[in-house]
């Protein structure tokens, strides 16, 4: 039994590297637009809406455009996410907020993962102030394919 087990383990990790999430934005701010960026082209501005890694390494940007940021979200606090085509354990999906340079801490900003398997869901990080410590969280999806639906929510002036 425990080869044939090991087997599946595997195909089923190769077939998740597709993975899909849906990010959702959650502005209690009362000003400014949620962006989503992904290269420069724009995913969302505010709106919900599914990415989708297609197996190739995806990195996506999110902040709030209070007129003060830049293209990239220069000059404002960044939500970063990164998801890795790792085969043997399936995707993994790593956040973090930074306010380094070009970045520079404009609000508050926190995200956490709801769904997506027992590596997942619940994972969290805020940065509430300047001087926040590195706050990442990387969420490690390694459920059988389909894997289970997982949310990125992504507030500001939580
Ligand atoms: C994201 O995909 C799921 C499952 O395919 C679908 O149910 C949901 O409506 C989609 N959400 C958005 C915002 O497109
Ligand atoms: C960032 O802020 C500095 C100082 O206010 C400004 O000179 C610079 O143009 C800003 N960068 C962007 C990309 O908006």
């Amino acid at each position: 039994m425990r080869p044939s087990f090991v087997f599946v383990g595997v195909a089923a990790a190769i077939v998740c590297a597709n993975a899909q999430w849906t990010v959702q934005f959650n502005n209690k701010c009362g000003h400014g637009t949620p962006l989503l960026l992904e290269n420069g082209k724009t995913l969302s501005t505010g709106e919900p809406v599914n990415v989708s890694s297609g197996g190739v390494t995806t990195s996506t940007i999110a902040f709030l455009q209070t007129g003060h940021c830049g293209d990239n979200g220069e000059n404002c606090t960044v939500v970063e996410t990164t998801e890795h085509t790792a085969a043997i354990i399936g995707p993994t999906i790593l956040s973090d907020i930074s306010v380094a340079p070009p970045h520079k801490f404009s609000v508050p900003a926190g995200f956490q993962y709801h769904g997506g398997g027992q590596f997942c869901d619940g994972l969290h990080a805020d940065c509430a102030s300047a001087s926040c410590p590195a706050a990442e969280a990387n969420c490690q999806i390694i459920e059988l394919d389909p894997h289970p639906p997982v949310t990125l929510e992504i507030t500001f002036c939580g």
